[in-house]
């Protein structure tokens, strides 16, 4: 495919791309790339977890943008109401929600290695952390590319979790069989990231059926 015929096709949608505490989250920076490749304008929340495995400077400067971490603080590092800190490029929105910004900016949320935990507090609706704050205030079609270990991936808990975002109409992308963050060689390895852009563009262009092969079901992980 060229260079072109990419970039045309997400030129100017919106992804908001959400980044949790997985091993996978090393890779959450090639997603953001291969988006704005195409042409996309991303953004990126980020959980407390995530920033141990990727810096938010570093995905702030593959997405061009300042990254969401805290609920507590705007993009410019300030508290609401706080004094100013580190300079942001996002405009005023006055009322010192960033994640009511975000939510209402995207036009697809994408879970790129979502972990576990983030899959869990989805389901639940929870809404503790500049992530799940934003997805709870979302409409946008939510795309969920899991990544943990085999363990996780099939215990009842994560399989219940699942079937309820599924049943909410989230895609699930992967995981897939392949080396695990423990060496072993397993499923519950985050889908390619050229193959879960390439699903959220057919999501977002509405370019066709969505391909079967990569999409994640409970059972995947071989119950
Ligand atoms: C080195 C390391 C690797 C981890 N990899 C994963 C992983 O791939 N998937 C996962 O669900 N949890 C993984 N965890 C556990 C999560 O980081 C932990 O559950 C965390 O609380 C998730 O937070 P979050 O869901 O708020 O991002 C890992 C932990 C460590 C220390």
């Amino acid at each position: 495919m060229s260079g072109g015929e990419q970039v045309e096709e997400l030129q100017g949608r919106r992804v908001l791309v959400y980044v949790s505490g997985s091993i996978a989250a090393v890779k959450s920076g090639e997603v953001v790339t291969l988006l704005r490749r195409r042409g996309a304008e991303t953004r990126v929340a980020m959980t407390e977890s995530a920033t141990r495995f990727i810096t938010p400077l570093a995905l702030q400067s593959l997405s061009g943008h300042a990254v969401v971490t805290d609920l507590f603080r705007d993009t410019r590092g300030r508290r609401p109401g706080g004094r100013p800190g580190a300079g942001g490029d996002e405009p005023e929105s006055g009322h010192g929600m960033e994640h009511l910004n975000l939510s209402g900016w995207a036009e697809l949320q994408l879970a790129a290695g979502a972990s576990a935990g983030l899959i869990a507090r989805l389901a639940l609706g929870l809404a503790d952390d500049a992530v799940t704050a934003t997805a709870l205030a979302c409409r946008a079609p939510l795309v969920i590319a899991p990544a943990m270990e085999t363990a996780m991936w099939e215990h009842a808990a994560t399989v219940e979790h699942v079937e309820t975002l599924r049943g909410r109409g989230a895609v699930l992308v992967g995981p897939v069989s392949g080396r695990l963050a423990s060496g072993r060689e397993a499923m519950g390895r985050m889908a390619d990231p050229a193959e879960i852009v390439r699903i959220a563009a057919e999501l977002l262009g509405g370019l066709g059926q969505l391909p079967s092969g990569l999409l994640g079901t409970p059972d995947a992980g071989g119950r």
